[in-house]
């Protein structure tokens, strides 16, 4: 039980950590002091997130390590999703990758290998994911090498 609840709130916790590690540091901002006196105002805008920094957040806030591990970690009820873009490419080389990659996100059933029978993942990611979602979660799972 406990540990059920500690992986329930594990990807809370990922999220968080994400966060904090992406959170601009405030020390070694250009500043200009005005010559008024009045406080200085940072110079500095945080980059934009990229495709695949998106598509890590929406993988931890729909909980999809719950089921996926990455790198060791996370649940094993699903595939291990460290690598999979390479492992598409070797078992599925008449695939497009991407194409593939989306589909195991919004229609598990067109992609499923044994012994995983599609009867576990959830099949309304194409609904409650927005476009953009989708294609940053590809992003994602193609960065993971
Ligand atoms: C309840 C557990 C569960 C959750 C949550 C879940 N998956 Fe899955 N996923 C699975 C299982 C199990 C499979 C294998 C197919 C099957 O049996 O449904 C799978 C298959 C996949 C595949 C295809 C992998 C392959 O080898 O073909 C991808 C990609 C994928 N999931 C990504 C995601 C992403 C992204 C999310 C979050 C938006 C997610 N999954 C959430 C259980 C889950």
């Amino acid at each position: 039980m406990v540990i059920n609840t500690l992986l329930r709130l594990f990807p809370l916790v990922l999220v968080v950590l994400a966060v904090a590690a992406c959170a601009p540091t405030t020390a070694d901002q250009p500043t200009v002091a005005p010559a008024d006196g009045s406080i200085p105002v940072p110079t500095h805008t945080p980059a934009p997130l990229t495709a695949e920094q998106r598509g890590q957040v929406v993988f931890f806030q729909w909980s999809c390590i719950s089921c996926h591990t990455i790198t060791g970690v996370g649940g094993r009820i699903g595939p291990d999703l460290k690598g999979i873009a390479g492992w598409v490419a070797q078992n599925h080389p008449d695939a497009d990758v991407e194409d593939y990659l989306r589909a195991g996100v919004v229609d598990v059933l067109a992609v499923v290998n044994p012994p995983w029978r599609g009867d576990l993942m959830p099949q309304d990611y194409g609904q409650k994911l927005t476009p953009k979602e989708v294609d940053d979660l590809v992003a994602y799972l193609m960065s993971l090498e």
